[in-house]
């Protein structure tokens, strides 16, 4: 069991009004980080304008993003106000991507609703300027499904580009040990064994990531109170193959703060947009713990720990709420 568990916050209105004061940025304001140039500003990111401020001149190498696209489960949007709401930030994004970038869109497929809205997203991609270049699965380890279906323990993730951005093949290779030998092929008359032709003797992760530990509350980079977060080490690899350092990495979803921290490690600028002033608290506080302890999140605690040991309100909220003693 977690020492101090903090509960989903985007579920609980009341104990988000709670923790909003000690949350650093209102709407549109812009957190400019000292230290590395990283900027995290709070708003809707289908605002132009707020951007265009976050942006000033800059522009990134690499966009990536993870929007909520269960609008069915959350009855947010029909289909056609779906692909309208992403058409905004696919074009906002656009304008901020330098003419040679990529980006990376993870998404969903209800299996219920023909997949969608994987085949609406894709229908609107096609209409714009970006390329399509591939189509990634990333393997969960826990899954979701019935006795009459397959187990779903699928994460889709979209890679497009504009122009014709670099990718860092190194980026590719896995930890896991290459077992195929004997594959013979004949180079410029020589007849080679494919582990002499090979720049490892691991295997490339393809466009199947296996090797990825999907975030629980037992791992050190586990965020509690978040719902979403993404594994470190996957957007760690779209940042290594995509970028260069001191390049600009935005994230227009930025929820826990895994793309920030990411950059951090990886030593790029991460420009990230959050609509929550909550999810901007966490994540801003998220690169300051991992600055002052170097740890990548809160495995037995949580952001708001001290807030909450020194607010009796807060306390008493999550006791008689959650039974959850601080
Ligand atoms: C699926 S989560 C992203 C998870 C993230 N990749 C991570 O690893 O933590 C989606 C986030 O998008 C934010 N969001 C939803 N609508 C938004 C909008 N219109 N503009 C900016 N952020 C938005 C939510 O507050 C939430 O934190």
């Amino acid at each position: 069991m977690l020492k101090h568990p903090l509960p989903r916050l985007d579920k609980d209105e009341e104990l988000r009004n709670l923790l909003l004061p000690y949350c650093r940025l209102h709407y549109g304001e812009i957190w400019k980080d000292k230290k590395a140039g990283h900027r995290v500003i709070c708003c809707d990111c289908t605002d132009k304008d707020l951007l265009s401020k976050l942006f000033e001149n800059f522009n990134g190498k690499l966009a990536i993003h993870d929007p909520p696209y269960n609008f069915n489960a959350f009855q947010k949007y029909d289909e056609n106000g779906f692909y309208n709401w992403c058409k905004k930030w696919i074009d906002i994004t656009y304008l901020f991507l330098d003419d040679n970038s990529s980006l990376y869109v993870w998404l969903g497929a209800e299996h219920k609703n023909f997949f969608q809205p994987f085949g609406i997203f894709l229908n609107l991609m096609s209409e714009t300027n970006f390329k399509s270049k591939n189509f990634i699965t990333l393997r969960n380890q826990r899954g979701f499904g019935t006795q009459k279906n397959w187990m779903s323990v699928r994460q889709e993730l979209l890679y497009f580009v504009k122009g014709k951005p670099t990718f860092n093949i190194e980026a590719e290779y896995t930890d896991i040990p290459k077992t195929l030998k004997g594959y013979y092929k004949t180079i410029n008359g020589v007849n080679t064994e494919n582990f002499e032709r090979s720049k490892s003797t691991n295997i490339r992760a393809g466009n199947v990531w296996i090797d990825i530990q999907q975030v629980f509350y037992r791992m050190e980079e586990n965020v509690n109170g978040c719902y979403a977060q993404k594994p470190l080490k996957a957007i760690e690899r779209i940042i290594k193959a995509s970028s260069n350092e001191n390049e600009i990495v935005f994230d227009f979803f930025l929820h826990s703060g895994t793309t920030l921290i990411a950059a951090e490690k990886l030593n790029r600028k991460c420009f990230a947009v959050d609509i929550d002033p909550v999810f901007c608290e966490i994540s801003i506080r998220r690169i300051e713990h991992f600055r002052n302890n170097g740890k990548t999140g809160w495995q037995n605690s949580n952001p708001f720990y001290e807030e909450i040991m020194s607010n009796k309100k807060i306390k008493n909220y999550l006791k008689s709420k959650y039974k959850i003693e601080y």
